[in-house]
């Protein structure tokens, strides 16, 4: 299909999404506020008081989303692209897999963190295969990462699609974590192979 059809489409179906005519309207950045969301209330994650992470934030609905529920905690996000100032979020611009950024990420914590979010995803190439391989990377980063900064009860989420890297992840996760659930949120497109992955419990 000719490049600007594809975008003319994309165009029409944001135009028709009930998700982004809501975000417009609850002040949300992003349509992707609502996957959180619905992942929150089915798991009971955000509380108030906890410390957070939210790794790929841009352009920062879920960060948005946390500093609301969340009164009396600590949030930090990080992206490699611009993110408007959120309230009470400490924002990093950057790679989250550059170890001086997971330095800086542990620095600004004093004690483990309750609870890493990761909504990570590869800029996309078109190569299907390619694209949830590099995502997988991105979730195994994170799982690992987590594994040093969350305290023994903490909770991880991410997104992940169904493809090539899925077994890794699972067996990444399940290395990890004592509880490893699988979750598509309504928000998550149906026709999209993504699907978010919920850990609890360090082992
Ligand atoms: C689907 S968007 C996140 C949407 C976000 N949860 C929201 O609600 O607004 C995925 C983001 O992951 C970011 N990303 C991809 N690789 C990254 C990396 N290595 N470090 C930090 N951010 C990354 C991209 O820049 C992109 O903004």
């Amino acid at each position: 299909m000719a490049k600007n059809k594809i975008s003319k489409n994309w165009i029409n179906k944001q135009k028709r999404d009930l998700y982004v005519r809501k975000s417009k309207k609850e002040g949300y950045r992003s349509r992707a506020v609502y996957k959180i969301q619905e992942i929150d209330e089915k798991y009971r994650i955000l509380k108030n008081g906890i410390s957070l992470i939210d790794l790929g934030s841009a352009p920062g609905s879920w960060s948005q989303y946390a500093a609301k529920k969340i009164k009396n905690g600590k949030i930090l996000s990080i992206d490699t692209q611009d993110v408007d100032k959120i309230k009470n979020t400490f924002q990093i611009k950057g790679d989250f897999t550059d170890i001086n950024n997971q330095k800086k990420i542990k620095n600004y914590f004093p004690n483990k963190v309750d609870v890493v979010l990761s909504d990570m995803a590869a800029n996309t190439t078109g190569n299907k295969y390619l694209d949830s391989t590099s995502t997988g990377e991105l979730c195994i980063s994170a799982i690992k990462f987590s594994k040093e900064i969350l305290n023994s009860k903490g909770i991880f989420v991410s997104k992940i699609f169904m493809g090539a890297s899925f077994h890794d992840i699972i067996n990444e996760a399940k290395k990890t974590f004592n509880e490893v659930r699988i979750y598509k949120p309504e928000a998550s497109r149906k026709e999209s192979k993504e699907n978010f992955i919920i850990c609890k419990n360090l082992l």
